[in-house]
């Protein structure tokens, strides 16, 4: 029974992670430095969803698999069909760190993750996240205060 469930919670994870696009980079043994602008690619696994059904999608910057904060907005109105994005990453975001992730996803509660990755030469602090992660899709319920 308990490992069902974990197989059940495993083959879920994966379907939220592989279905449609998959993020190529950053991945795990990346390094971001702040100042830099930095790459984010991603490639068509010609599972469903397809690009097109996708549509746009907005790109943050998040820290901590377990809390799931947003740091930044790194774009918004992507297309799926670009598979590329550069962005500037600015040095005051957060503190530097090895937990973090960016985060690809539509107003239609389609999500897909980066492996986490390291970023350096920057300082600050993030704001710890409010809300729970399914409803920072919706436009209205935005992360954090600002
Ligand atoms: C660190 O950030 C500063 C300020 O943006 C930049 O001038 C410098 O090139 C960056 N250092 C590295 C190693 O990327
Ligand atoms: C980002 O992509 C551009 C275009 O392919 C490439 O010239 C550049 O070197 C890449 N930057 C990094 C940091 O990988
Ligand atoms: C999500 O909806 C909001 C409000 O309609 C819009 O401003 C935003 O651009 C949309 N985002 C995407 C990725 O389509
Ligand atoms: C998640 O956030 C809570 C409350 O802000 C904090 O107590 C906890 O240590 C955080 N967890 C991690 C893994 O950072
Ligand atoms: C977002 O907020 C505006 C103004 O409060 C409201 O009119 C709109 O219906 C809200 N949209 C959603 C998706 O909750």
């Amino acid at each position: 029974m308990k490992l069902f469930t974990v197989l059940l919670c495993i083959c879920f994870f994966i379907s939220t992670i592989y279905a449609g696009c998959v993020i190529q980079y950053p991945y795990a043994n990346t390094v971001w430095m702040g100042g830099n602008t930095e790459n984010v690619t991603w490639a068509d696994d010609n599972a469903s969803p397809s690009m097109l059904e996708i549509g746009d999608m907005q790109i943050d910057l998040m820290k901590d698999t377990n809390n799931q904060t947003k740091v930044i907005t790194l774009a918004t109105l992507v297309h799926p069909t670009d598979f590329f994005f550069a962005c500037l990453i600015p040095n005051n975001i957060g503190p530097e760190g090895d937990d973090y992730f960016v985060k690809m996803y539509n107003n239609n509660s389609y999500v897909v993750y980066s492996h986490t990755f390291t970023i350096k030469n920057i300082s600050g602090t993030v704001q710890p996240s409010t809300s729970q992660p399914a409803t920072t899709d919706n436009a209205n319920n935005t992360v954090g205060t600002q």
